[in-house]
């Protein structure tokens, strides 16, 4: 099973800025979208839409985004079947507590939470 890289930040680069975070290259859009976020960190090419994460967030930090097209096991072909065409998006990445329940609970440990030292 795949799982976010946890060093992205030094392995990849920066693609892009979504709103106010940043977005972790390679992207190849539609179907290749990159890492979304630096302290609240979720990779869009493993993401399958379970969504627990916009559950569990105390501060809301997740929203969902559309994202037609994405096609998360053409890099990780082992991922379980995709639930829907969108995304968990860390638009509110600042708000985060760290209180970890959204990495706990990814059932394809598709986000990575960095609290800044
Ligand atoms: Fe995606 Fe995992 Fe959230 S699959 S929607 S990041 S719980
Ligand atoms: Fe929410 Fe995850 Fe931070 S659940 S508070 S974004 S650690
Ligand atoms: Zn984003």
């Amino acid at each position: 099973m795949p799982q976010i890289d946890p060093n992205f930040s030094k392995n990849r680069t920066q693609a892009d800025n979504h709103v106010e975070h940043v977005v972790w290259g390679p992207v190849q859009p539609p179907e290749v979208l990159g890492i979304h976020g630096t302290s609240v960190a979720v990779d869009f090419d493993i993401c399958i839409a379970d969504g627990v994460c916009i559950d569990v967030c105390p501060v809301s930090v997740f929203e969902w985004l559309d994202a037609p097209g994405t096609n998360p096991h053409k890099t990780h072909p082992d991922l379980p079947p995709l639930l829907s065409e969108r995304k968990a998006d860390p638009l509110r990445e600042k708000d985060c507590i760290f209180c970890m329940a959204c990495e706990v609970q990814c059932p394809v440990q598709a986000i990575k939470i960095t609290q800044p030292s």
